[in-house]
């Protein structure tokens, strides 16, 4: 039996959906602050499938019987927000996690398979592409937390012999990305250009970030299970860095028109250039991700069809 926490929203109901197709048993544990049912209709109609709305921080232990892996994806995952009140987000990030992993412990289950973030746990590298061994320098309190549940993990590793495998994502993008999120600047300008309307950039639009198809997320934490052995950390991105004006690009094609973006002052907590060393991946599940712009399509076919 499977958890996923946070499987209501965007990266867990991909998540989910793959793991059905696969013939496991999944709960899934989510507070619906930002996730929504509809993600889950159709794992819902699977008589494998159970829905639990709850929270992190708080929840029935009832839920973990028979659990053996749990992929924890609930976060607080908006970076502006945890500068505003950087005690929610670590209460939900950080709290809300270690209740989880206690709780895992006492009902003993195998691993935790954790969603953390290769985009914003090292900063702004001095080296790039940044490999796992890259030093961890947040520059938000997002970062922060999402590294200190790493910590958290490693302790309760060695004190309980939990197993783990931590997930350093880039930016993910894909199918049920919020379009009106504060995250995920693809499904925003999608959005937007749908709309008639022009995108917005914080800043020059030079910032480059590494941009992982869900796809890919999805397949590489599915690996987590039994095929990554080597390490507990992986970065899962592309190797590759895109502006954010080359994204403004890669639009104009897809949609066969001229965008033109209106640029606003930059943001505090966001990094100038991240992109991921995904050798470790690569060398254990010869994972050869989507480039941006394929993806892009792909995301562009799936909006068109709803
Ligand atoms: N989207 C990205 O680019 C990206 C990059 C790096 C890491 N991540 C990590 O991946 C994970 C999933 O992100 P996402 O983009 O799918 O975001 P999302 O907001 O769509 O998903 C988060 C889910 O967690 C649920 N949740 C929030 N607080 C909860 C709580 N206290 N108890 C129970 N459920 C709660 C939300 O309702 C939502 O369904 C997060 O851990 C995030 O930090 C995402």
């Amino acid at each position: 039996m499977i958890l996923v926490t946070g499987g209501a929203g965007f990266i867990g109901s991909n998540l989910v959906d793959e793991l059905l197709n696969q013939g496991h048993n999944v709960k899934v544990l989510d507070n619906l602050t930002t996730g929504r049912l509809e993600n889950l209709s159709n794992a819902s109609k699977s008589s494998k499938f159970k829905f639990y709305k709850g929270d992190l921080r708080e929840f029935d232990r009832e839920i973990l019987k028979d659990v053996e892996i749990i992929f924890h994806l609930a976060a607080q995952i908006d970076v502006r927000k945890s500068i505003e009140n950087p005690v929610y987000d670590m209460d939900i990030n950080i709290r809300g996690s270690i209740n989880l992993i206690q709780q895992a412990i006492n009902s003993n289950v195998e691993k935790i398979i954790y969603s953390s973030s290769g985009g914003a746990i090292y900063g702004e590298p001095t080296n790039l592409p940044a490999d796992e061994n890259t030093n961890i320098k947040p520059i938000s309190p997002y970062g922060a937390s999402k590294f200190a549940v790493e910590g958290y993990l490693n302790a309760f590793g060695k004190i309980y012999g939990l197993k783990y495998t931590a997930m350093r994502y880039g930016n993910v993008y894909g199918r049920r990305q919020d379009p009106l999120g504060e995250a995920g600047v693809i499904a925003i300008f999608f959005g937007r250009a749908s709309d008639n309307k022009n995108p917005v950039i914080f800043g020059d639009g030079n910032q480059t970030r590494d941009y992982v198809s869900v796809d890919d997320v999805v397949r590489a934490n599915i690996a987590a299970v039994d095929k990554l052995k080597k390490y507990q950390e992986y970065n899962v991105g592309t190797g590759k860095e895109t502006s954010v004006r080359e994204l403004v690009t890669f639009m104009e094609k897809i949609f066969s028109k001229k965008i033109t973006p209106v640029y606003e002052k930059e943001r505090p907590g966001e990094v100038k250039r991240i992109y991921l060393d995904i050798k470790r991946l690569n060398d254990e599940i010869n994972f050869k991700p989507d480039d941006v712009e394929t993806g892009m399509k792909k995301v562009y076919e799936w909006m068109k069809d709803r």
